[in-house]
């Protein structure tokens, strides 16, 4: 996960790959909750790992439910509907499909069996409506403490053992401003079921209703079949009673999929892109975004888990359309709108107002600091697409769901931005609510063009420091990582692995250029086996320096260190790196140590590992190095014309970056030279 401010993303211009959804978040805590109130235990399956089900699991604990983990699966000892835990105070961050529902129990079973829970969240969590169930609870007999202010979380549910409830009557609750009053009740009463059927009765026209079918469809797989009239009476029948189905697999995340079903529509255009995790045939109701966006022109093939996208038509076909059934997804729809041939009007979306932020404003102050034309009343908006395009700073509320949408703004070049514009997206990490690693996963399937993708180059002379600074600046920014040294290195070893002998030159550049070369995080991978350790040998570093000499393999390793250019950015380390490898950089650094400063690192460095060492040789060692490396015939130590000077003989690691940071948003057209 990218846990950085923000995030700077260079114009993207294609999209091709494989993506593999996370698991859908209304069915990971809707199976948490029915597998922590059933019977037995029940193995739960590609859970979803996120905020929102971070919180309900805690809950479950904290309620005395017996939680196992192995590996992908998670193994939950249910109450079997009774109390184990007769108080708590419950912290559910800012998740509404756990506050809803847990509300809903706690309350029926503190009324029957005693008890007293405390229920809270995040400031925003006791922004978001609850009255209405709470309003649906109060006349069954539940006691509700509304905490703060009347209508909204923090609440405590309390009660005394053996308390009866009112069932008799119909339950009444409010289905037009979040259908999950409804499926909080859905997945409650059933514990309060037993003499007689409880009947509940939706008053108002029922919203997102695809979500309350995802909840029949999880009642049905613990055992209980609740019959319904139209979207305004469901029965829960006498004597229900939760059953773990055993095994249980969650569903990918539909609304996760229409990022992707979004970015094939507008950037696939040489091969599809493929979506893992949902398909046809899912109980999602935001799989019908798939036909919102083909309406749009995206080409999508569905399989039974599987969808796979292209761009159709181009520009996108601007639409009309109530999102009522499709209010996640539809987020996805707006930004689209951008890409569109004329306006797009999306309406039935009341509901964004009450979710993770006012998603409405949110979504209309941030397309227009793009450009786009934007018009927004209480339940619709209406996008026209930018005539001019804008470099932004968006900001994304603490809301998942804006972050994953704007992202896609960065295909800017495609609708036609002259110039393309690069994109910020403002903390970044909020996205950990659904899809934790959803940056990761777009930015491995999309292509940028190269030249637009920024670099920091970082030289020097030996043992200046230059890895260290270069690989924490990649960290600071989010970006690639090349450490060119391991590259002469990787091509070293593998010429002794195949019996090359170090003086052929041009066997040694057939080796260079056919390096199986992988870099997974901190370890480096050849032809698939973990050689980070052997390369950072002495002796290695030997050989390396000797093959780096020859002019045929520095050529040979040219397109492999090109190949690491790529989105969002890449912090390129290496004596050549701003001279012949990416001589445009916009920024250079070529770090200039004195000798004497460099020797005592170095010794200090020895030291620490156990390995004596005298500063005299050391910097006798570092000074004919240093004369070596400068009269070099191939690729000399010299920096850059343009190249900035950072003597970090004073500064330590942090520092050093920090110096390097401000030099950066001098240059980042998103910082307007800050
Ligand atoms: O930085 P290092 O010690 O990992 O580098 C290993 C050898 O490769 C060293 O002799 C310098 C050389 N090298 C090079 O010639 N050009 C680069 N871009 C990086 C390293």
């Amino acid at each position: 996960m990218l846990d950085l401010p923000h995030l700077d993303l260079p114009p993207l211009r294609e999209a091709a790959g494989s993506v593999h959804l996370p698991g859908s978040k209304s069915i990971s805590n809707r199976v948490l909750l029915l597998a922590g109130l059933a019977d037995g235990v029940t193995e739960v399956r590609d859970l979803l790992d996120s905020d929102d089900t971070r919180v309900m699991l805690d809950a479950l604990q904290a309620l005395g439910c017996g939680l196992e983990r192995d590996g992908p699966r998670l193994r939950v000892r249910g109450l079997g509907g009774r109390l184990q835990v007769h108080e708590a105070d419950l912290f559910l961050g800012n998740a509404g499909t756990a506050m809803r529902p847990l509300t809903a129990a706690l309350a029926v079973l503190a009324a029957t069996q005693g008890g007293a829970f405390t229920l809270r969240g995040v400031p925003r969590m006791h922004e978001r409506p609850i009255g209405d169930l709470v309003e649906a609870l109060r006349p069954l007999g539940c006691t509700i403490d509304e905490l703060g202010t009347p209508g909204y979380p923090p609440l405590r549910v309390r009660g005394q053992a053996g308390g009866r409830l009112a069932l008799a009557a119909p339950i009444r609750v409010r289905g037009d401003v979040s259908s999950q009053f409804l499926t909080a009740l859905l997945l409650a009463l059933p514990l309060a079921a037993g003499d007689a059927p409880v009947v509940i009765e939706v008053q108002g026209e029922l919203i997102s209703k695809p979500y309350v079918e995802i909840t029949l469809a999880l009642l049905a797989r613990f055992g209980i079949a609740v019959p319904r009239e139209g979207w305004s009476r469901f029965t829960i029948p006498r004597g229900s009673r939760y059953r773990t189905p055993g095994v249980i697999h969650v569903e990918g995340d539909a609304s996760s999929a229409s990022y992707f079903v979004a970015l094939g529509a507008i950037a696939a255009t040489a091969a599809p892109l493929r979506i893992e995790g949902v398909g046809g045939d899912s109980i999602q109701g935001d799989i019908g975004f798939v036909d919102a966006a083909r309406a749009m022109g995206a080409a999508v093939r569905a399989g039974p888990n599987w969808l796979e996208v292209r761009r159709g038509r181009w520009p996108l076909q601007a639409i009309t359309l109530d999102c009522n059934a499709i209010p996640d997804a539809a987020m996805t729809l707006a930004v689209m709108a951008l890409y569109a041939g004329g306006t797009t009007r999306l309406s039935g979306i009341a509901s964004w107002r009450v979710k993770e932020t006012d998603r409405i404003a949110a979504m209309a102050a941030e397309l227009a600091k793009l450009g786009a034309e934007v018009q927004s009343g209480e339940d619709f908006i209406v996008v026209t697409p930018p005539a001019t395009w804008r470099a932004a700073t968006l900001a994304t509320y603490d809301d998942h769901r804006m972050a994953m949408c704007l992202s896609l703004a960065a295909f800017n070049a495609l609708a036609g931005a002259r110039p393309a514009v690069p994109i910020r997206i403002e903390d970044p990490a909020c996205v950990a609510k659904t899809f934790p690693d959803y940056f990761e996963a777009l930015l491995g399937v999309v292509r940028a063009d190269p030249a637009e993708v920024p670099v920091i180059t970082v030289d020097g002379p030996s043992a200046s420091g230059k890895g260290t600074l270069a690989s924490a600046l990649a960290r600071r920014l989010g970006w690639h990582f090349l450490d060119s040294g391991a590259v002469y290195r990787a091509t070293a070893l593998a010429a002794v692995r195949a019996g090359v002998a170090l003086d052929d030159e041009a066997a040694l550049a057939r080796t260079a250029a056919g390096l199986a070369l992988h870099f997974d995080g901190e370890r480096i991978l050849l032809a698939a086996a973990d050689v980070s350790d052997e390369l950072r040998r002495e002796d290695t570093g030997a050989l390396a320096s000797r093959v780096a000499a020859l002019p045929a393999v520095r050529q040979a390793l040219h397109a492999l260190q090109l190949s690491f250019r790529r989105a969002p950015g890449l912090v390129a380390d290496g004596r050549d790196m701003g001279t012949t490898i990416f001589p445009r950089a916009p920024l250079k650094v070529f770090l200039t140590a004195s000798a004497a400063e460099r020797a005592r690192r170095r010794h200090k460095q020895l030291i620490s590992k156990g390995i004596e060492a005298n500063i005299t040789d050391l910097l006798a060692d570092i000074e004919a190095r240093d004369a070596r490396d400068r009269s070099r015939a191939a690729s000399p130590l010299q920096a850059a014309e343009d190249a900035l000077l950072l003597d970090n003989s004073q500064l330590d690691v942090d520092a050093s970056v920090d110096v390097v940071l401000q030099w950066w948003r001098q240059r980042n057209p998103l910082d307007e030279g800050r």
